[in-house]
Parts: C-alpha cells; structure tokens; sequence
C-alpha cells in the first residue's frame, strides 16, 4: 500500500512540474513541441556541422538535438528555460562529455562563439531574436530554424535572398538554414 502511495505521488509531482514547464516555456517564448530525430539529422547535415564545431539548440527540450550534433563530433550546448526539459536532458546526456545543458533564457544567450545554431521556435520569439542573431553570429556561422522562416532587416549581413537562403522540406516540416556573412 506505501509503495503505491509513493509511486502516486512521485508520479503527481512529477505531473504538476511538467504542466509549470509548460507554462514557463509559453511565458519565455515557446511551447515544447518535440522534432523529429531525422529531421534534425538532415538539418545539421545540411548546415554541414562538422567535427570539433561549436553547436547551440536554443529551447532543447529533451536535447535530441544535441544528442545528434554529438554524433557528428560537435560539443553541443543545449540552452532551456523549462525546468522539467532541463532536468530530463540533463539526465539524458550526463554521459557525454560533449554536451552541456544550461538552464538559461534564449535572449541572454552569448552566441558569438557558435558554429551552427539550431532553433524550432514560434515566428514571433523568431522575430524578437532576429537583431540578436545579427549582431552576435561571427562570420561563417549557419542559423537553422525548422519550421519558420526568419526575418532580417534588409541591410543584413545573412544570407537572405531566395538564392542564398536554403530552404528544405523535410519529413513535412520546412527547415531554413542561413549563412552569417558580416
Ligand atoms: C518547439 S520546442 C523545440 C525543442 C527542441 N529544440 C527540438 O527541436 O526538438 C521549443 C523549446 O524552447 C524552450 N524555450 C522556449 N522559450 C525559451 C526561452 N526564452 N529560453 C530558453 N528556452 C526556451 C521550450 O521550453 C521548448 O523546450
């Protein structure tokens, strides 16, 4: 009977975290939504992250995409705001020297070292991020979003004219990969 009670309320406690996580994710900028694991092994092929490479997932949620960034021999940072997403990719990838999960909000993110940056984010936080994304991506440095396109002003430096924004359909889901060019 004690077994039962405790399996109970560690399952309720763990319930009550995830609906707050949910909660803080909307508030800070975006729900979790899980993607697919081949699309995002598409998409880091795509932005052609290589080994040694410095790779950020902005909201990694359950770190999936770090987990596949690994693979390609990157050191992967995963920065999440949702305390449940945090805490289960941080048990997840505690194995893995090269990866790191950083309990942090996107906009107070340093990106000036990446490599390659990953984002599945809603249009509107996208829109909020794009400046930063401008002012803080060295040269050379790839920006995938899955899912939505990301608006520049028109004197950036990105890549974004239809010839130079490559723009993939992938598992039905349109990945956009942008190229830092200051
Ligand atoms: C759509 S999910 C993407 C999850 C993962 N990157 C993937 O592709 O499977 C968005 C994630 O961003 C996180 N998030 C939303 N706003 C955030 C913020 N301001 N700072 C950090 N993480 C945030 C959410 O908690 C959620 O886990």
């Amino acid at each position: 009977m004690i077994i039962i009670l405790i399996f109970v309320t560690v399952f309720a406690l763990c319930l009550f975290l995830w609906q707050i996580s949910n909660m803080v994710s909307v508030f800070f900028g975006s729900l979790y939504v899980k993607a697919d694991r081949k699309l995002i092994y598409n998409s880091l092929k795509l932005a052609q992250l290589k080994k040694g490479e410095i790779f950020y997932d902005l909201g990694c949620g359950d770190g999936s995409s770090l987990i596949e960034a690994a693979k390609f021999g990157a050191r992967a940072t995963g920065f999440e705001i949702s305390p449940y997403y945090y805490l289960w990719t941080k048990l997840r990838t505690f194995r893995d020297r090269n990866i790191k999960v950083v309990y942090k909000n996107i906009k107070e993110v340093d990106l000036s070292k990446a490599d390659v940056v990953y984002c599945y984010l809603l249009p509107e936080f996208l829109e909020k991020l794009s400046s930063k994304f401008q002012k803080e991506l060295k040269s050379g440095a790839r920006l995938i979003s899955v899912g939505f396109p990301i608006e520049f002003t028109k004197n950036s430096t990105f890549s974004t004219g239809a010839s130079k924004v490559d723009n993939y359909q992938i598992k039905n889901h349109q990945v956009y990969i942008y190229k830092q060019s200051l």
